[in-house]
């Protein structure tokens, strides 16, 4: 097996995480330091990254949170923020987000050890929909649909489109609409409103796929359902 998977298997991280691991001479094959690409035998091979030894996990474990905004999605913060994992069960070991959802934003995040999980969900080849609702500043009409139906360029070189997008109420003062994106491009939502002149007050991730979020508390976590992690597997 290669030692990406073997490691992703056993939560240090996604595949993608595990290869810059060993491009950073931090993971070792019984004593040797290993090459990105290189085969473990999982039972007899001793590896280790930072010099700790590595365990193939006995079991993966799944978490669907709501998370609030103020916190930060990743495992520590160097200014010292708080992120989601104060808000996950302490005694799991090593979990770390699928994804991303920026400070400000709130609503659905996997959090899991399974690394393979989090590579297919995460990986740009792999389009996942996900499914965001939207409070924005002033009037949404149709010319800001069709601008972002059609796709708006959030940086050079770099198009994305709504997948769907429906309108739930618009006024003068405040509209409220669900966008559906491919991507997931760093605060994308935001940055496709922006080129379309649209300010986001509010910005929840209400669907991941088919999968969605219902009763579940702002800040809590549940274990998902057998069901939600086969979905998740083949989506
Ligand atoms: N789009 C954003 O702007 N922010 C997120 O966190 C996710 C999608």
């Amino acid at each position: 097996m290669r030692v990406n998977k073997f490691l992703a298997e056993a939560g240090v991280g996604s595949r993608r995480y595990c290869d810059k691991l060993v491009e950073d001479g931090k993971v070792f094959v019984n004593g040797q330091r290993i090459k990105v690409g290189t085969d473990v035998d999982k039972i007899r091979d001793k590896v280790t990254v930072d010099g700790k030894q590595v365990f193939k996990k006995a079991q993966n474990i799944y978490y669907m949170l709501n998370k609030p905004k103020g916190y930060v999605c990743t495992v520590s913060d160097d200014l010292g923020r708080r992120t989601v994992m104060d808000l996950l069960p302490t005694d799991q070991g090593r979990l770390y987000p699928v994804g991303r959802l920026d400070y400000e934003t709130e609503g659905m995040l996997i959090v899991t050890n399974d690394g393979d999980m989090c590579e297919r969900l995460t990986h740009p080849r792999n389009e996942v929909p996900k499914t965001y609702a939207v409070r924005i500043d002033g009037i949404f009409n149709e010319t800001h649909i069709s601008k972002l139906k059609a796709g708006v360029e959030i940086e050079p070189n770099v198009v994305v489109r709504a997948i769907s997008l429906r309108v739930i109420s618009s006024s003068k003062e405040e509209s409220k609409i669900e966008i559906t994106i491919m991507e997931g491009k760093n605060r994308q939502v935001r940055r496709m409103l922006e080129v379309v002149d649209k300010e986001v007050t509010f910005l929840k991730r209400v669907k991941i796929g088919d999968l969605k979020m219902t009763g579940l508390d702002r800040g809590k976590c549940r274990v998902l359902r057998e069901r939600e992690i086969e979905y998740l597997k083949n989506i």
